[in-house]
């Protein structure tokens, strides 16, 4: 009797949330009109953010800092490139940034930002000699120029205050000298997708596009100048393109369920972000949470409790691991919960979670597809040109079947030419890539 319930209640589910092929041609339409909007400045729900570079020839060479800010984590790394399309990490450090922080004023974000810097510089480096940086600042930002950028809206967990309207790299610059740390120049803002498609045309002409699947997600790729229509004509170092960060977590083309709009009116940006909260790395696990609680209250899961049992902790993290648990009794999946005070969970439990959780993260996937496809079509629509596709964060590299949902669908989509799409992972693309845009910027400017 139960077990007809909760199959009932799950193909209700699985409606509610399938994303079909007939939907997927819907969304690369609308998809191709927005951006068509964002690239004549006509407002829309695609921001369509010219970088101001395009993408690197390999050639560039020197040592910079570069500054990687955008998760859950802030990191510096010193990067040598060496002219030949190899770049090293020479010293990497992270730093965890408290919610405080993220959350409190901008003069103490970028504060403890200037701080780390002057740790690493004391740590790894000559703190005293002439230093370039490149900052990956993994948010919207509107740029007339390489090297500056206002920060349109905070996106996931930032709220800083202070902020929004600023020149980020003046901000940055400021606290930086209040640290008196004087021998480090900001030569490069980029955002995170730029930096990871900078990193891997580097090495691989091929790559026009660069994705991050991580805590949010967005994509860039190459453009051609007469079709920036909102800047009108400029130069971009010689290069006929330029890069676009497309920003593509606020696209909002889609049927929500009753899961998405409760989530999205408890979030910090209501209305804002859809298709993020649809698919990424901080969303994920909180949608299946909501599901969960509907199902406890209907008795239909983890029978006898109250729904604030399932309550905080649950992270896409959880989720991942628990399809990865592939024995019979789940026994490791079950373990994870009690970490989080879900404590007891039975073998049926498990497995209804896991059915849940691979509803939520197949969709998730199947849109990724979806835009990943928008933005190929966009730039050759028959797909018969090679296109590489650079792409980082945890949700690519670690969530089990992501990557082949994403392939498959491709394939339905594009056929044997599909093999003109090739994915590469990018690990850690927008930190390298930093400094890749940094070079690419002295070699425009004729420094290197
Ligand atoms: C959010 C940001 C975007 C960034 C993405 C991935 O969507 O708005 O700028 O690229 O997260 O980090």
């Amino acid at each position: 009797m139960n077990e007809m319930k909760i199959n009932s209640y799950l193909r209700v589910l699985r409606r509610s949330f399938d994303i079909t092929y007939r939907d997927i041609e819907a969304i690369i339409a609308d998809f191709h009109a927005e951006m068509a909007r964002g690239l004549k400045g006509e407002g829309g729900s695609l921001k369509m953010l010219p970088a101001f570079v395009d993408v690197a020839r390999g050639s560039e060479s020197g040592t910079f800092i570069a500054l990687d800010l955008g998760g859950t984590n802030f990191r510096v790394l010193q990067v040598s490139l060496n002219g030949k399309g190899r770049a090293k990490v020479e010293h990497t450090e992270k730093f965890v940034i408290p919610k405080s922080v993220m959350r409190g004023t901008g003069a103490g974000l970028f504060n403890f930002i200037a701080r780390s810097i002057q740790r690493f510089l004391i740590g790894h480096v000559d703190p005293k000699g002439k230093r370039r940086l490149g900052f990956a600042f993994s948010f919207p930002i509107r740029q007339e120029h390489i090297a500056s950028g206002i920060l349109i809206n905070w996106t996931k967990g930032f709220t800083a205050t202070g902020v929004v309207g600023g020149d980020v790299v003046k901000l940055l610059g400021r606290s930086l000298e209040d640290y008196g740390i004087r021998n480090v120049e900001i030569t490069a803002l980029a955002n995170d997708t730029v930096g990871t498609l900078a990193a891997k045309s580097y090495e691989d002409p091929t790559c026009d596009i660069g994705v991050i699947f991580g805590t949010g997600t967005n994509a860039c790729y190459r453009e051609r100048l007469a079709n920036i229509k909102k800047i009108g004509p400029r130069a971009c170092g010689g290069s006929k393109r330029m890069i676009i960060n497309i920003e593509w977590g606020n696209f909002n083309g889609f049927m929500t369920s009753e899961f998405d709009r409760m989530l999205d009116e408890s979030s910090n940006n209501p209305g804002k972000q859809i298709m993020e909260k649809m698919i990424s790395g901080m969303y994920l696990g909180e949608l299946v949470r909501l599901v969960i609680s509907d199902m406890i209250r209907k008795k239909l899961i983890f029978k006898g409790r109250k729904a604030g049992f399932f309550r905080d902790g649950f992270t896409t993290e959880h989720m991942s691991q628990i399809e990865d648990d592939r024995s019979r009794g789940m026994k490791m999946a079950g373990r994870y919960l009690e970490t989080i005070g879900v404590k007891k969970a039975n073998a049926d439990d498990l497995r209804v979670l896991k059915r849940v959780c691979r509803v939520v993260s197949r969709r998730a996937a199947r849109i990724s597809a979806a835009s990943l496809a928008a933005v190929v079509t966009w730039m050759d629509p028959g797909v018969r040109r090679r296109h590489t596709v650079g792409i980082d964060g945890t949700l690519y590299e670690r969530y089990p079947g992501f990557r082949r949902t994403i392939r498959s669908v491709l394939g339905g989509l594009f056929g044997e030419r599909k093999k003109n799409i090739r994915l590469v992972h990018a690990k850690d693309g927008s930190g390298i890539g930093v400094a890749v845009v940094a070079a690419v910027a002295a070699r425009n400017a004729g420094q290197n």
